[in-house]
């Protein structure tokens, strides 16, 4: 039998969601949205079969408003929820997405309880953390994309710049999804050769800038809505870790209880993702500059997890 996906939310990253699970053969797909984009939803399912014989792939896909069919699911991706518009912080989505993901919640709590969760929505390291709240599910099986988007989005940047492959460029980036996330110079590798080698002082300040506003960047091009591609495929990425018992190493917004020296928060760290869910945390010994750093960012991820009042 096939592996069942469920996408909660069927805008922007959900319709590239519901594509690349398809293409990739993941497994038979639902697309979930409001009652009034029904039949957007539907029509979307409906195209994506019929883009099958030029895929060559095999996956059944159906739309709905229900919860119900999301029934049985093996993984669900959550990108319900609005995304910004120029001149937006992620935080400015607060209270009306806490909103759509107390109902998202409910609906996967109560029809999906054994399914590995990836939270799409922002603010992300809020969200996650209320979807975590919401449904009581252990933390194996929650988890954020950010990271794996903050982390592709840095070794983009790195390739484009040195005019490397960027399949040669390894590296994360930890803390939470916003302009204090802490890339890491220091433990980034091009091809095995230390990123602080073959990059001046000047260029490696300018990935880390560029990374850490890279979501804005795109939110102002676009005008309107924010990033789509790079976050369905990271967010694809995780779940196909899991899927596929692959045990990959992605930076993911995990629970956190004691790594890092961060309790109770949802914060951006490696994480290893597996058949179980989310399997373990990797601790990094940090320099005193990339503790600090990271300090930062957690006392941002601590002031929004705060407004949630969960
Ligand atoms: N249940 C299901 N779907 C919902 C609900 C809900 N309660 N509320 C809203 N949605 C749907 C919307 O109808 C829409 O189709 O979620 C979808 C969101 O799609 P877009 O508006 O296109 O947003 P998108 O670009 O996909 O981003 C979604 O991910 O990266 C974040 O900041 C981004 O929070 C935003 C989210």
């Amino acid at each position: 039998m096939r592996k069942k996906i469920a996408l909660i939310g069927g805008g922007q990253i959900g319709q590239i969601l519901a594509m690349l699970a398809a293409q990739k053969e993941l497994g038979d797909i639902v697309i979930l949205d409001i009652p009034e984009l029904e039949n957007p939803a539907k029509g979307k399912a409906l195209d994506l079969m019929e883009m099958a014989p030029h895929g060559n792939y095999d996956a059944n896909l159906a739309g709905t408003s229900s919860y119900k069919d999301i029934e049985g699911a093996d993984v669900v991706i959550v990108t319900a929820g609005k995304p910004r518009q120029a001149g937006m912080t992620r935080e400015d989505l607060l209270a009306v997405n806490l909103q759509i993901i107390t109902a998202v919640a409910q609906g996967v709590k109560q029809y999906a309880p054994k399914a590995f969760c990836i939270i799409v929505t922002n603010p992300l390291d809020a969200m996650v953390y209320a979807f975590y709240k919401l449904t009581g599910f252990p933390k194996h099986q929650v988890v954020g994309m950010a990271g794996a988007l903050d982390t592709a989005r840095w070794k983009a940047f790195i390739a484009l710049e040195l005019g490397v492959s960027v399949t040669d460029v390894a590296g994360t980036v930890l803390g939470g999804h916003g302009p204090d996330m802490v890339p890491l110079p220091r433990l980034t590798t091009v091809g095995g050769v230390p990123l602080t080698e073959i990059a001046s002082k000047e260029q490696i300040d300018k990935f880390v800038t560029r990374t850490r506003e890279a979501g804005t960047e795109i939110v102002k091009l676009f005008g309107k809505g924010s990033a789509f591609f790079s976050p369905a495929w990271s967010a694809i990425t995780m779940a196909e870790s899991f899927l596929k018992d692959k045990h990959r190493i992605i930076a993911c917004a995990a629970l956190c209880e004691g790594e890092y020296g961060v309790k109770g928060l949802f914060i951006g760290v490696p994480c290893r993702i597996g058949a179980k869910g989310l399997e373990k945390i990797y601790e990094i010994k940090l320099t005193a500059e990339e503790s600090s750093m990271l300090q930062k960012t957690v006392g941002v991820v601590q002031k929004t997890i705060e407004e949630t009042k969960l």
